[in-house]
């Protein structure tokens, strides 16, 4: 079964032309320069770079491939959850695809693309992650720039949300951590490699680790905990005793090196501590045979050794997507979500909601903030 899948959610522009869970040929644009000008995703200008680079991206495919495009099967693109018009720009653009070529089209779960990076194939059809296929229960992580869930699966394509944040997404935390300590965006690599050369010597809140109570998530009060440390460090502690608010200044300008290493290596390590105990604390509850990781934040290593550390003490199978670019957002992970939708349909009815054939292309809709147990 070959799939052209599209993802366009956010700020990266991709396309994948994939048989099965096979990547025969893929590639995606991101424009790190402008969204650092601006410190974050600008809207318009990743629709407007969706609008320009698909029809690139597409044309660069064709030259990769040696097949015409008449011989896809299926188009698959992202839905939701993500940006309204970034979305827009992608299903518009499978939109006409589909009529182009007279194909149906499948709307993917950004989320449930995560997931199945996991399983995603070269081009040899060797699996990129040493999963071959997912044994359940399956105990699945998501953590990203939008996300920090636990989710429960008991089959393919069935999940039911165990533990959310209830506040900022852990990658949320990352970035904004980053800008107080004068990074760019998106920061969570910069953040990672300050750690490793910093001593976690700042105390800062474990969020709702002693509470055994929830898997639930929290970093706000972290965030705000780094953000008092970096003004008591610049000497520029400022309180409005009205609005208890503190100014944003000086963004880490007045920061030493040293300090700013410390700062992240304490601020990650309360995060992953977090994240961590919430890990442990479902995995003794609901007993999975298999952790599955995904999401931009799942490329970072000392989240990894701490997970594997979890998967060793409880004798679980973990799984992550291993090379980073399957971490963050991909085409390839949406084909691989793809495929097992068309393969589960049989099995899963709830499933023929999300095919759209070119006759009814106009119910096919953007879903900005769908969750996973809309399933
Ligand atoms: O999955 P993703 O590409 O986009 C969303 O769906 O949100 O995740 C992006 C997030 C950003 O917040 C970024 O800072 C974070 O993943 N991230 C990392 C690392 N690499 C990317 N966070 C921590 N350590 C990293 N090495
Ligand atoms: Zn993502």
């Amino acid at each position: 079964m070959k799939i052209l899948s599209i993802e366009t959610s956010c700020d990266d522009s991709g396309i994948a032309i994939t048989e099965n869970l096979r990547v025969i040929a893929s590639a995606k644009w991101t424009n790190v320069e402008k969204h650092n000008e601006f410190r974050g995703v600008v809207p318009h200008e990743a629709k407007r770079q969706h609008n320009e680079f698909l029809p690139k991206i597409l044309e660069y495919l064709k030259q990769q491939i040696d097949f015409p495009l008449s011989e896809i099967d299926y188009i698959a693109v992202t839905y939701g959850p993500g940006l309204a018009i970034a979305l827009e720009a992608g299903i518009q653009f499978a939109k006409k695809l589909s009529l182009e070529l007279d194909k149906p089209v499948i709307a993917i779960n950004h989320m449930v693309g995560h997931i199945y990076a996991n399983l995603v194939q070269d081009a040899n059809g060797n699996p990129l992650s040493e999963l071959a296929t997912l044994e359940f229960p399956v105990l699945v992580l998501t953590i990203s720039g939008g996300h920090t869930q636990l989710v429960l699966m008991k089959d393919h394509l069935e999940f039911e949300i165990i533990g959310t944040t209830l506040d900022d997404a852990a990658g949320e935390a990352y970035d904004k951590v980053g800008r107080m300590l004068g990074m760019g965006f998106p920061a969570g690599p910069d953040l990672e490699a300050a750690a490793q050369k910093g001593n976690d010597i700042y105390e800062f809140p474990r969020p709702m680790l002693k509470n055994k109570q929830t898997l639930d998530f929290s970093f706000s009060g972290l965030k705000t905990a780094v953000l008092y440390k970096v003004k008591e460090l610049v000497g520029k502690y400022n309180k409005d005793p009205k609005k208890k608010e503190i100014k944003i200044v000086s963004e880490g300008e007045s920061l030493t090196e040293q300090q700013i290493n410390d700062l992240a290596a304490s601020f990650q390590s309360a995060l992953i501590d977090s994240i961590i105990s919430k890990v442990d604390l479902a995995t003794i509850q609901y007993q999975p045979k298999l952790i599955v990781v995904g999401g931009g934040v799942i490329a970072n290593q000392t989240l990894r050794i701490k997970l594997e550390e979890i998967a060793k003490k409880y004798l679980v199978k973990l799984s992550y997507p291993i090379p980073l670019y399957l971490c963050t957002d991909n085409p390839d992970m949406i084909a691989a979500a793809a495929y097992f939708y068309i393969k589960q349909k049989e099995h899963n009815k709830n499933i023929n909601k999300y095919i759209f054939t070119p006759e009814n292309l106009n119910d096919l809709d953007r879903d900005p903030s769908v969750n996973l147990d809309n399933f």
